[in-house]
Order: C-alpha cells, then structure tokens, then sequence
C-alpha cells in the first residue's frame, strides 16, 4: 500500500502485466500499420512512460511526437480541457496513432479529435494503454485497448494523483476505505481485555466491536439477522458464521468513517479468521494485528478469585471452573494464534503490571503497525 497526498492506494496492475499489455498494443498496432512509418503521438502529461516504452517496443522504424493536455483536477476529470502544446508538425497522410495512457470520460479524446480535425492525416487510431468503460462518455471508436480497469482512480506509470505517483513503475489503485487499524483482541479469561478495549477505542477512535454485545442487539431489536440468529439458537444449535459475519458486516457498514475496528469475540475458528479477512478486504481493508494479552495461570486465577468475592458471579468462585475456562481459551486461542502468525499478525502482549502499563505495551504495538 502507498500512500500520495492524503489518500492511500493499493497494488492493482504490476509491472508485468503492464509490459505484457503492452506488447500486445505493440503487435497488434505494428501488424496493421505493415511497412509504413507511423507517427505514435504521446498525450501529455501522462503518456510519457508509456510512449517511451511502447516505441522501445515497437519493431519497426516510427516517429514520436507529443502534444499536451491538461484536464484532470485531483480525482476528477475537469471540464475544460487546456491546450497546453499542440501539433508542431504537418502531419498531411502520414498514419497516426495517439497514444493515451488512460481513456476515462473521454474528453481528453475529443480534443484530440478536434485538434486533427482540420490535418489531412491519412488514418487517426486511438490507441490507450487503459480504459475504463463504465466511465467513458463518447462514442470514438477505440482502435487499441490494452487494459480494461473498473471506474476508480489509480495512480503510477505515468498517471498522476495532484503530480504525485508519475513515476511509480506500477499501477496502484485507490482504497475505497481509507487507512485503517483493525485489531482482533485476545485474552484469556481475567486478562483485563474489556478494560484495555475502552482505553484503545478512546485512544486510537476505533469502534469497538464486540460479538456478544452485536448478537444482543440485534436478537432485542429483532433485525432480520438478529431473528434468524435466534432461530438457531431457539433450536440449540450454533449461529452459522454467514449469519455472524452478516450481523459484524452491518456495524463495519455503519462506522465506514471509523479509524479502525476493535473485534472482540471473534473469530473462534480459522474458518471464522478467514470470513473476517473475506470481509475486510470486500471494504478494501485488513486485520492488522492480532493481539493477545498474556497472562499467567495463577495470576488469572488469582484475579478470577478475587473478583468472585464482590462480582457475585458463580463461574469466578470455583477454582476448577476457573482453570477450566483459562484451559478452553488456550485450546480455542491456539489454532487462531497460528493462523495470525502465519501472516506475521500475532502479538502476544505481557498482561500483567499496571493497567497503564498495559495500555502503553498495546500502543506499542499499535503504533508499529
Ligand atoms: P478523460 O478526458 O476523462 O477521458 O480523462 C483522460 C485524462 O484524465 C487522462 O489522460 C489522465 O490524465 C486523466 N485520468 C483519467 N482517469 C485517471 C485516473 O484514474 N488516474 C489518473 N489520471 C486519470
Ligand atoms: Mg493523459
């Protein structure tokens, strides 16, 4: 992922595939244009990367020449299109080939055709190295595509974000969801993980997503999700992960302005990490981190004690219902640690010391990601 201006971009058309695009536009174009010389015409700012590879390419002997045209603003193509350079050559029947780097609206191209309009040029061809037909306009036939690309912004090889990006060697394409941090919080029962969950939502602005509290929510405000959760869980039997991730869709959905998410009781299982890495990328994003709050047995158990004389509750009074529950955490958090590590996600953070030592131990890692 980079990062131009203040919007992030992520890989879209690498090298490669820019190079076999264009030795397809290389081979198609010189196969039709057979044993005369062409005029390959670069359209500025953006096709000189472009032009300057395509003519390396190109088997046979051509002539280059450019003109310039400004039209785009930030991410929007503008209106007017500015002449900036025009033709500097009398270009009376030669064959020319405009060289585009992107065909979007299509304005730029009517300037070009209205540029030639008056040259008695014996064959105008469009060649473009993209083109995004959803957003395109007019209806100037398209001599040569190489790239078909869906309408949203990209940057590199030539093609620009506020001038920046020109010179990246690949195409990068913009992130519908911008930057964000998404956690995944781990930590055994007794770890402190409820109280460090508030502190890092307040800290980093993240939304702080807990499973339990989404299913109470949506079974108590009766959401069609919700209803069918109950369903199952009338019938005793356990919520089908499509139905979870449906229900955590819906509140990513709602927070789309949010820094980053905070996902607390999921996932369970490595088919549950995956749907949730399914989802995150279907918002252009991604888990970042897994983080676990580490903390000793007899700590825990200690903790657990303790808290069982004023909660009241009766899972902390038993010392065997304790290490059981510690026990079934570890056999849960296991299959999921692995599955973090194998992408280089896992973070175990120390768990005991002061509650601000933790929270400074979490930023840690936070702020490395
Ligand atoms: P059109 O006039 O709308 O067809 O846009 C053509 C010109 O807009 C191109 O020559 C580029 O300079 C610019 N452009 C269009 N789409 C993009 C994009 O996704 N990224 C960067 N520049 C673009
Ligand atoms: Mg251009």
């Amino acid at each position: 992922m980079i990062k131009l201006h203040d919007k992030y971009f992520k890989p879209f058309v690498s090298a490669k595939e820019i190079d076999a695009a264009l030795d397809k536009l290389v081979m198609e174009i010189a196969n039709d244009v057979g044993d005369e010389i062409p005029v390959f015409v670069g359209i500025l700012n953006g096709s000189f990367m472009l032009t300057s590879d395509f003519v390396k390419k190109y088997p046979k002997p051509c002539e280059v020449q450019f003109i310039k045209l400004a039209s785009y603003e930030g991410l929007k193509s503008s209106e007017d299109i500015q002449r900036l350079i025009g033709l500097t050559q009398d270009l009376t029947d030669r064959t020319v080939i405009i060289l585009e780097d992107i065909i979007d609206t299509g304005k730029t191209l009517a300037e070009v055709h209205r540029i030639f309009k008056n040259e008695k040029v014996k064959a105008l061809k469009i060649a473009t190295l993209f083109y995004k037909p959803e957003a395109y306009k007019k209806d100037f036939k398209l001599h040569y595509i190489g790239i078909e690309i869906p309408d949203k912004f990209i940057v590199g090889y030539g093609l620009d974000y506020d001038n920046l990006g020109r010179d990246l060697p690949e195409v990068y394409q913009i992130k519908e969801t911008q930057h964000m941090t998404n956690l995944v919080l781990f930590g055994p029962p007794g770890a402190g993980k409820g109280t460090q969950a508030e502190f890092l939502k307040e800290k980093y602005n993240l939304i702080h997503i807990s499973t339990g509290d989404v299913f109470r929510f949506n079974i108590k405000n009766e959401t069609a999700l919700g209803m069918l959760a109950k369903s199952y869980i009338d019938k005793g039997e356990l919520v089908p992960d499509q139905v979870t991730i449906d229900m955590l869709n819906a509140e990513v959905e709602k927070n789309t302005d949010a820094n980053g998410f905070i996902f607390d009781g999921f996932p369970r299982t490595n088919a549950q990490a995956k749907s949730l890495d399914e989802l995150m990328d279907t918002k252009d994003s991604a888990i970042n981190a897994m983080i676990a709050l580490e903390v000793d047995d007899e700590v825990l158990v200690k903790r657990l004690l303790e808290r069982g004389k004023t909660s009241g509750r009766a899972d902390d009074a038993d010392e065997s219902i304790i290490r059981n529950r510690i026990k079934e955490y570890y056999n849960k958090t296991a299959i999921l640690k692995d599955y973090y590590s194998a992408q280089n996600k896992y973070y175990g953070v120390d768990g005991v010391g002061s509650i601000e030592d933790i929270t400074k131990r979490l930023s840690a890692v936070i702020d490395n990601l």
